[in-house]
């Protein structure tokens, strides 16, 4: 049994975790920066730097008290080492490799979406590769055909906003928040999503790939109009980006073989409507359906602490000269989708 120290800065959540590679979490503790960005709508990079600068070691002390562990008892450290925001991933990297050249513990750097791409294996001990995973967050859209720690195959991407962007930016128009997943949740809880007639992008295409900046735009002419009411808009919205979601997922479903479960993971899969409607389609292929809880969907210290565990376990550390990386795709084989604007 190995016990790995998780440090988690890419975005605008600080978090630390200690993790058992017998998928115990000793301890973890995460620090939102809700209030510092509010005011903007959205992630301002140089105001989650300083909060991480801020945050991180006294999150640190408090899940080593927590544990009633020190350093010494820790069997490496793992840091999410990107991709994200540059100056919040420099603050996780560089203090990993602090503390790791103070107790002589190895250094694993985690790329942050083999994260949540591992993350239900430490909620299900059960799950066994290889799964078809729906990588859903802030950030990123993908499929991927998760064969074993550190082999992804890409099968699919969007090629314009992330699913969880979609969400974010429908908030922000409707004026309800940040973050705003959540919010056009328990928004869309009370309306209709038959009542706004919105496009599903790419539907039903022989093209794998993901498209939400059409849906964005009908959007923001849905709330201009003035017809609707924002309930029925935002659930209008969710219901669209499910079912792209779940065409696409089934059309990779379709194209694989030899899958042990349907998976999904990043902060969009704590979305309940999201959750159920990709249960019905793991029910429909006869395969198991693994969510990690919803605390382990959005981003946290304790999957970063598990890839950690992971990749430890299969030998793979790293050098205190591992640069952080803004980009850094799980599967650099993948060529870049038709069609697709700056984001991989
Ligand atoms: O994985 P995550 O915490 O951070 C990234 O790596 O991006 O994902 C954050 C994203 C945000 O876009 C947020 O609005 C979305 O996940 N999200 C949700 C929900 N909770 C978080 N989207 C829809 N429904 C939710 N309940
Ligand atoms: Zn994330």
């Amino acid at each position: 049994m190995t016990i790995i120290l998780g440090l988690e800065s890419s975005c605008d959540e600080t978090a630390a975790a200690l993790v058992t590679s017998d998928r115990r979490i000793l301890a973890h503790k995460l620090a939102t920066q809700e209030t510092e960005h509010s005011p903007y709508g959205g992630v301002v990079p140089e105001i989650a730097a300083r909060a991480h600068v801020e945050a991180l070691m006294p999150l640190v002390e408090a899940v080593f008290a927590e544990a009633k562990l020190t350093l010494a008892d820790v069997d490496a450290i793992a840091a999410t080492a990107g991709p994200g925001l540059i100056g919040g991933v420099m603050v996780g990297l560089v203090t990993g490799k602090a503390l790791s050249l103070a107790s002589g513990k190895p250094l694993v750097a985690v790329n942050h979406l083999e994260g949540h791409a591992l993350s239900p294996r430490l909620a299900e001990p059960a799950l066994e590769f290889p799964y078809l995973l729906l990588l859903v967050s802030g950030g990123h859209c993908q499929l991927l055909r998760v064969e074993g720690v550190g082999h992804y195959r890409r099968l699919a991407t969007t090629i314009d906003d992330a699913a969880g962007e979609a969400f974010d930016k429908t908030a922000k128009l409707l004026g309800l928040g940040f973050p705003g997943g959540p919010a056009v949740e328990k928004t869309a809880a009370s309306g209709d999503p038959r009542a706004v007639p919105l496009p599903r992008p790419l539907l039903g295409t022989s093209d794998p790939h993901f498209s939400f900046a059409g849906l964005k735009s009908a959007v923001m002419r849905a709330a201009q109009s003035g017809e609707w009411r924002v309930e029925d808009i935002t659930a209008s919205f969710q219901q669209a980006v499910i079912d792209c979601l779940v065409d696409r997922t089934r059309r990779a479903l379709a194209a694989s073989k030899n899958l042990s479960a349907l998976v999904v993971a990043g902060g969009v899969a704590a979305n309940q409507s999201v959750r159920s409607a990709l249960e019905g389609l793991a029910a429909e292929h006869d395969l198991p359906f693994v969510a990690p809880p919803l605390w382990l969907c959005t981003d946290n210290a304790a999957m970063i602490g598990w890839a950690g565990a992971e990749r430890f376990a299969a030998g793979m550390t790293d050098g205190l000269d591992f640069a952080a990386r803004p980009r850094w795709p799980l599967d650099p084989d993948a060529e870049k989708a038709r069609g697709a604007g700056v984001k991989a």
